[in-house]
Parts: C-alpha cells; structure tokens; sequence
C-alpha cells in the first residue's frame, strides 16, 4: 500500500451477505475481504452473480452482513452516509427535474446545513468544471447525452467529498468509444484529487485501466479468490507488456472456475 502506512481507510471484514426471499436463502457472498488505504483505487471483478453489488450495498450501508463488519476511517458502517457515495450503472439516478447544478447541489443542501449557498454552489460549479460539463449546468438530464448524465451523477457524488467513492458499473451502457473516454476522464480525475475508490466490474480490461489493486471473486456465493497489484497498468512505461500478462493470469483464474463449477463469466 504505498499511499498510508496506517489501518485501512476501509476494511471490510469476513463478508457473508445473504438475500432471504420467500422461498429460499440466497448466499451473494461468503466471507469476503476488502481493504482500501486511503487514495486506492480497488476494483471488485467477478463474473455475473458474484455478489459485486452486493458488497458495494453493504459498503454503502444498504445491506447489512449477515457474518462479517465494515469499518470506515475506524468506524463502523451501520447505515448509509454522505462519507459513502454511490455511482451506479443507469443512466436515469438524476433527478428528472432538476437541472445538472440542481442535480450536484441538492445532496449537498441536504448533507451540509452548514455550509452557506454561495459555499454549495462554488462547490457544484467545481466538480462541474472538473467533469467538462459547466456550459451544461442550466440543462436537464433529458437534454444530455448517457455519458454525459454519468459525469453528472459522478461529479454529484464528488462534490460530497465522500471518504470513499463506490462505483457499481457506472460505465457498462456506455458505448465502447464513450466508455474508453469515462476511464480516462475518472483516472485523471483521480490524478486530481486522489479520492478513494471502489469500483465494480465485470469486465477484465477495465478493472486492470481502473485498478490499483483488483480484487478478483469466485462465482456465486462470491470468495476472494486473489488480490493482485495492478497499479503498474496506469504507467505508461510498463505499459501493455505487463497488462497483457496480467489479463491473462486473471483469464486464467476466472475461466478455471468455468470448468471447476461448470458456470460462465
Ligand atoms: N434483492 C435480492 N433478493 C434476492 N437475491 C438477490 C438480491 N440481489 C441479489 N441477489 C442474488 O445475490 C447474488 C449476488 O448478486 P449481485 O447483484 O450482488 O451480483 P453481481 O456480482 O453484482 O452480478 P452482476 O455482475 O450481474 O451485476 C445473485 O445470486 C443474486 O441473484
Ligand atoms: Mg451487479
């Protein structure tokens, strides 16, 4: 970890989540460790069903553990909070009829009733300017592209200053060329300002751009199954030599489990 030699900013526990339906108890997961220094960038990557999202859920404090606990800046998570904020895969999170600032503003007049208009709007018209969208600041959702309603919901999310930023696939409707650009937008972002970051995929090649360490789970109910430092991925010095090689290890161990279980990625 080279950003903080302290107890994780996050450290999720001894995992085990599980889903009561009506009929049966489903297992998403089944003790599952997470950890996060501050800065990190930790990518959760299995296939379909692993419990991705549910780990973010419980991070978020919308899912409690049924094993297992999640401790944030040495707290522990209980119930959902503005130090937590959750970017997710749809394109419809924003709020129809408010506009993009309306949209960036409205959690922070909710969470900080301290903090003065003037305070609250400097703040929308950064995270704003960051995302590339300030000329669009008067426009609704309705008139912005999906990429766009994305920067919108991740400039939303960032302007909280959240400890640690969770993302459940905020990039999977995009299409390829836009999502390619997402990834970059989000690492240069992160050149910026170093937040924490969770973030969930399915998909190889995006958790190694994304990644400072990859989190690789089982298939359902989702283990660890290894933990691999990717952080070499963003230097272009090592480049593509390197990242290949680590595509191909995490193929490897993700296909093994398609013969062990007989299930998909
Ligand atoms: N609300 C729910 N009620 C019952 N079972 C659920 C619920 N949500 C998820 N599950 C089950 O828990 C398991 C893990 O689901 P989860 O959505 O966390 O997986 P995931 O890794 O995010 O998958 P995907 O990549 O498809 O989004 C699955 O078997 C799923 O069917
Ligand atoms: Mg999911």
């Amino acid at each position: 970890m080279p950003f903080d030699a302290g107890p994780p900013l996050l450290a999720a526990e001894g995992l085990t989540l599980q889903y009561k339906t009506r009929t049966s108890l489903v297992t998403a997961t089944w003790r599952v460790d997470v950890a996060a220094g501050r800065g990190e960038r930790v990518v959760l990557l299995g296939p379909s069903g692993c419990g991705k999202s549910s780990l973010l859920k419980c991070v978020g404090g919308f899912l409690p553990p049924v094993e297992g606990r999640v401790m944030l800046a040495g707290r522990e998570v209980t119930a959902p909070g503005p130090d937590r904020m959750m970017v997710f895969q749809e394109f419809d999170q924003l709020l129809p009829w408010k506009t993009v600032r309306g949209n960036i503003e409205f959690p922070l007049i909710q969470a900080r009733p301290g903090w003065s208009r003037r305070h609250i709007a400097d703040k929308a018209a950064l995270y704003m300017d960051k995302v590339g969208l300030s000329k669009f600041a008067e426009s609704h959702p309705h008139q912005l592209s999906g990429g766009m309603k994305q920067r919108v919901a991740i400039a939303r999310a960032m302007a909280m200053e959240p400890e640690i930023l969770l993302m459940d696939e905020p990039f999977a409707s995009l299409d390829a060329l836009t999502r390619r650009r997402m990834q970059e937008e989000l690492l240069q972002l992160w050149l910026d300002t170093r937040f924490t970051l969770l973030f969930v995929t399915h998909s190889i090649e995006e958790a190694i751009i994304i990644g400072s360490r990859i989190v690789v789970l089982s298939p359902h109910p989702g283990r660890v199954k290894a933990v691999l430092d990717s952080d070499f991925a963003a230097d272009d010095a090592l480049g593509p030599t390197h990242s290949q090689a680590l595509q191909d290890e995490i193929s490897a161990m993700l296909f093994s489990d398609r013969f062990e279980n007989g299930s998909g990625i």
